[in-house]
């Protein structure tokens, strides 16, 4: 079609790799490619009978049009629940409730991102932030990591170089893709470096209540007593992610500007799914469920771990997450994970190769491995298959 789209279309485009993905669709395919929580552990009955008292004791209201900023019955459970208290304690009116943190983030990039603008983020970070940011054309610059995150003295650099550089995004528990959780000290560093640049901080938090082990450490947020880090959080992670409810906590002043975007974007969130999931919060205890998905989940990070240290040739790396859905392989300099995902495919396997979660290309020797979402039969299977295909290479 000979359309005069607009040019920032031109940096959005359908990748190769979202074609190959879409085989993961076939039923016999263990796919270790999405990000998807585990469907069994969805708590069905319990939200069939929340959503029938919700129409039926509330149905006119339910199915109305309601104000942007979202339920203040949801918004309040959010802040007395899920964010812990820190340098400062949210009220509703810090809170806005958007289609998963996947709104924020293109909200975010609305709000702060001119054409050239440049923005920090970690490399590699999340792919579907990248390609949200994407379209409001920014320069990104990566921020290298090791085991503990971002590496604060990089970063430093950058921030010299690039003083007027518009936000560092961050993903700092279990990170997707690398699993890599960033040091509290660095948490600490990352606000004070804000505030010496006015720069601000996105923290992504998906995962944060999604500790497999060790200890939990307190968010970027919980240090932030001067209003330079701006919250995601979002429920698709530790309820449903078919709810498609998130949220973002700042400044008011931040918030609002933020609300402005939302009305013009959708008006609201589904008024029904706002009020089916706050109902359900203030009935059950959604920690109790949260532990019920540590308990899977940690069996399944452990399967996967196992069954690499035995079948995946041994100089091959890959992280050890403590929490959160994911581990990163790294292969060889000169190897490309997306040639192996083709060969992976023959033989049913499917993960995500690693370029796509670096902003500015070039880095083809990783991959992203999900466990969350297979049976731990079927991933000691897939890897024992991915080991045989990697053992040629090695
Ligand atoms: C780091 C990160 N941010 C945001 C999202 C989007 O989540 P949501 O379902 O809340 O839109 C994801 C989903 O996988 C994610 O991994």
């Amino acid at each position: 079609m000979n359309f005069n789209f607009s040019e920032r279309m031109q940096s959005i485009r359908a990748s190769e790799i979202r074609e190959l993905l879409k085989l993961t669709e076939k039923p016999d395919i263990i796919s270790f490619a999405g990000g998807l929580p585990a469907p069994e552990l969805f708590p069905l009955k319990e939200i069939e009978e929340i959503a029938s008292k919700v129409i039926i004791k509330q149905g006119q209201g339910a199915l109305q049009y309601s104000t942007t900023e979202g339920y203040n019955l949801l918004r309040q459970i959010i802040c007395e629940q899920r964010i812990k208290p820190g340098a400062t304690k949210p009220t509703p009116d810090n809170i806005l409730i958007t289609s998963g943190s996947q709104q924020a983030l293109d909200f975010t990039g609305k709000l702060f991102i001119n054409k050239g603008d440049v923005i920090i983020c970690e490399s590699p970070s999340y792919l579907g932030a990248i390609n949200a940011f994407k379209a409001y054309e920014p320069t990104f610059i990566e921020v290298p990591m090791d085991e503990d995150g971002i590496i604060i003295e990089k970063l430093e650099e950058i921030l010299e170089k690039y003083p007027k550089a518009k936000f560092i995004y961050t993903i700092p528990d279990y990170q997707n893709p690398s699993g890599i959780t960033l040091a509290v000290e660095r948490r600490k560093k990352l606000v004070s470096l804000a505030e010496k640049y006015h720069i601000p901080i996105i923290e992504d938090s998906p995962y944060s209540e999604l500790a497999l082990e060790g200890e939990v450490y307190p968010s970027i947020k919980s240090f932030d007593k001067n209003g330079y880090v701006i919250q995601l959080g979002t429920f698709s992670k530790t309820f449903c992610p078919g709810f498609r409810i998130g949220w973002i906590y700042a400044e008011e002043e931040v918030l609002q500007k933020y609300i402005l975007i939302k009305q013009g974007a959708d008006l609201q969130c589904s008024t029904l799914d706002q009020r089916i999931v706050a109902h359900y919060m203030e009935k059950y205890c959604l920690d109790t469920h949260i532990n019920k998905i540590i308990e899977v989940y940690k069996k399944r990070r452990n399967i996967m771990i196992d069954s690499m240290i035995k079948f995946f040739p041994k100089d091959i790396k890959f992280t050890h997450s403590k929490g959160g859905l994911f581990t990163w392989v790294e292969l060889k300099e000169h190897m490309n994970s997306a040639e192996l995902l083709k060969e992976a495919l023959e033989v049913n396997v499917a993960f995500v190769p690693g370029a796509s979660f670096f902003p500015n290309g070039g880095k083809h020797n990783y991959f992203r491995l999900n466990y969350s979402n297979m049976s731990e039969d079927k991933i000691a299977e897939g890897i024992e298959r991915l080991g045989n295909l990697l053992k040629k290479y090695y």
